[in-house]
């Protein structure tokens, strides 16, 4: 029988560490310019995008990573909206060109909704253009419900309250295999 994972790539997901700010940093700064602008929704220099990511690290934003080796290659952020009445995570994506289609934005999603969960977050929110299909196709995997605000498109995902003793999004590969 074939092996699910010949064709996921071999790095890890993994929460970023303090340490790994230039890791994703660079990441980010590598982005292809079609994929920077979807991940900013617009223009960003290098500068700007140098400084978002010291931003993120600054004010404790929760950074998943796809890493490879010494190098971060997919990122998806959750980010505090403390002004919004429920607790409600801003969350974004950013998959290097190369990586793209390959499932790695599900698992980065699948792991950033665990640690929303556990960090108590009742709701979701990811924000895009209306003509980013891979971004709204990765939303509605996970039931966001897509709406058009001021030009964007908007997904909101409900997040149900943790269960004890349900694994869930926690569940690695292999796990699941035997689920
Ligand atoms: C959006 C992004 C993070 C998706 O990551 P990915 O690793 O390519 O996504 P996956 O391979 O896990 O695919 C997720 C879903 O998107 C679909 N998809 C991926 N690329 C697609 C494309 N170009 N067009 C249409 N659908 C696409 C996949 O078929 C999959 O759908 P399914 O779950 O129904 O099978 C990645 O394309 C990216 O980094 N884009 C640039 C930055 C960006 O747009 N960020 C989002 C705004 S915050």
């Amino acid at each position: 029988m074939q092996s699910p994972f010949t064709t996921f790539p071999p790095g890890t997901i993994r929460q970023l560490r303090p340490s790994d700010l230039p890791r994703f940093r660079d990441h980010l700064l590598r982005l292809d310019s079609e994929s920077r602008r979807d991940r900013f929704n617009g223009m960003a220099d290098d500068n700007y995008v140098a400084s978002y990511a010291e931003r993120c690290f600054a004010q404790g934003t929760t950074v998943i990573g796809y890493v490879e080796g010494d190098k971060v290659l997919g990122a998806a952020e959750l980010h505090e909206r403390p002004e919004l009445p429920e607790p409600t995570g801003e969350i974004a994506f950013s998959v290097e060109r190369k990586l793209q289609h390959m499932g790695i934005g599900r698992r980065l999603f699948e792991r950033l909704i665990g640690n929303a969960r556990g960090l108590g977050y009742t709701k979701l929110r990811v924000t895009t253009h209306p003509h980013n299909e891979a971004m709204k196709a990765l939303a509605r995997r996970f039931d966001a419900m897509l709406s058009f605000e001021e030009g964007e498109t908007v997904g909101v995902i409900d997040l149900d309250p943790p269960v004890a003793g349900r694994r869930g999004f926690f569940m690695s590969p292999a796990e699941r295999m035997f689920t």
